[in-house]
């Protein structure tokens, strides 16, 4: 119902009484000083709360509900929490197993916040003044009389300092001036070399060993058991190097034996050998090292922000916020039975960073 439609002994007295208040309607004027004419406001309308009082006495009521129901999710808050044990487990669907006090309390308190922000907003539409203004902008030029002074006092200035007579100061200084950003851009070499292509590569060549970094010893096929999970790092990078963090951080890798029928991608089943997989131990989300593996599920955990990956798709993300699969190293084994790296990983490990978009 608009106000239009309103007889005119129930809108409120003064729009019945024709009143054009805030300017509702009126029009402004072009002119040459202001080429855009204001449009005005669109006529009033008013809300039904405004003219029947049983609209309004429901509205009350149904702010006053969602009161009332905050209320008691508050208390089902406190309940909850005194009354369900921390360690029980309930089934909800489409989540799965949860934590039952963890749900309850999320759920209260959702509930009690989210009532109580609705109860608010609806009070404000419904039976809040419902009054329109409009504000008029101020214009920001300056006077002409103040800017006159601006460019007077400018001149002077200008006139004072001799700076067109005097033109060795003058060329001197400008020249002062251009050369001082010289300083700040020098300073700019303190944050090192450019990185080059040393994000795009690691230690792994072809031929490198895969050496276990609990043992210190290289792995052989027959020491990678099904179901276990093993950390490598190339062959010649020791503790003590002065690069070892920098380098370890990008060629460190985890070595699992899948069964091969069990491999789901066709390029992963290729760069294994007879089942033993490697991929990057360096969470593709930020960073952190990968360490959690379930055998059954051929899942990998990061630790930090619980992205998952499956070792036998590709090491291909089923959980959490990393942007993309681990990167996988190509291997194989030598005429001595060691596994052997055939190559570098095919793209940067970790983090996603420029060059992946
Ligand atoms: S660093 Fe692995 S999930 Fe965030």
């Amino acid at each position: 119902m608009s106000s239009q439609d309103i007889p005119e002994e129930n809108l409120p007295a003064e729009q019945s009484a024709g009143h054009n208040d805030h300017g509702h309607g009126a029009v402004g004027v072009a002119d040459e000083k202001n080429p855009f004419a204001d449009p005005g406001l669109p006529p009033h309308e008013h809300r039904i709360q405004d003219i029947d009082e049983r609209a309004a006495r429901r509205s009350e009521r149904t702010v006053a509900m969602m009161f009332v129901l905050s209320m008691l999710a508050t208390v089902g808050f406190i309940v909850s929490y005194v009354a369900i044990p921390h360690d029980r487990t309930i089934y909800v669907f489409p989540i799965g197993h949860i934590n039952a006090l963890n749900f309850a309390l999320g759920l209260t308190l959702g509930a009690a916040l989210f009532l109580i922000g609705a109860g608010a907003v609806h009070w404000a539409r419904t039976l809040m003044s419902d009054e329109e203004l409009a504000d008029e902008r101020h214009p920001i030029e300056a006077e002409p009389e103040v800017k006159a002074k601006v460019m007077a006092d400018f001149k002077q200035g200008a006139k004072e300092s001799a700076l067109g007579r005097r033109k060795l100061i003058r060329n001197t200084m400008f020249g002062a001036l251009a050369l001082f950003p010289l300083s700040g851009v020098m300073l700019l070499r303190d944050l090192g070399p450019l990185p080059g292509t040393k994000l795009r590569h690691t230690l792994w060549s072809k031929g490198k060993l895969l050496v276990n970094m609990n043992t210190n010893e290289p792995l052989r096929a027959s020491d990678v058991a099904v179901g276990s999970l093993t950390f490598a790092k190339p062959e010649g990078l020791e503790e003590h190097d002065h690069e070892f963090q920098t380098e370890i951080a990008k060629a460190a890798l985890m070595i699992v034996r899948i069964q091969p029928d069990d491999i789901k991608d066709k390029r992963e089943l290729e760069w294994s050998h007879e089942g033993i997989v490697a991929y990057s131990k360096i969470c593709t989300h930020v960073g952190c090292p990968i360490s959690l593996y379930e055998q059954q599920t051929h899942h990998v955990l990061c630790p930090c922000h619980q992205s998952t990956f499956d070792l036998s798709d590709g090491a291909r993300v089923i959980f959490g916020p990393a942007g993309h699969a681990l990167p996988q190293l190509r291997i194989g084994v030598n005429d001595e039975g060691y596994l052997e790296a055939l190559g570098d990983f095919d793209e940067p490990v970790g983090p996603a960073f420029w060059e992946r978009g």
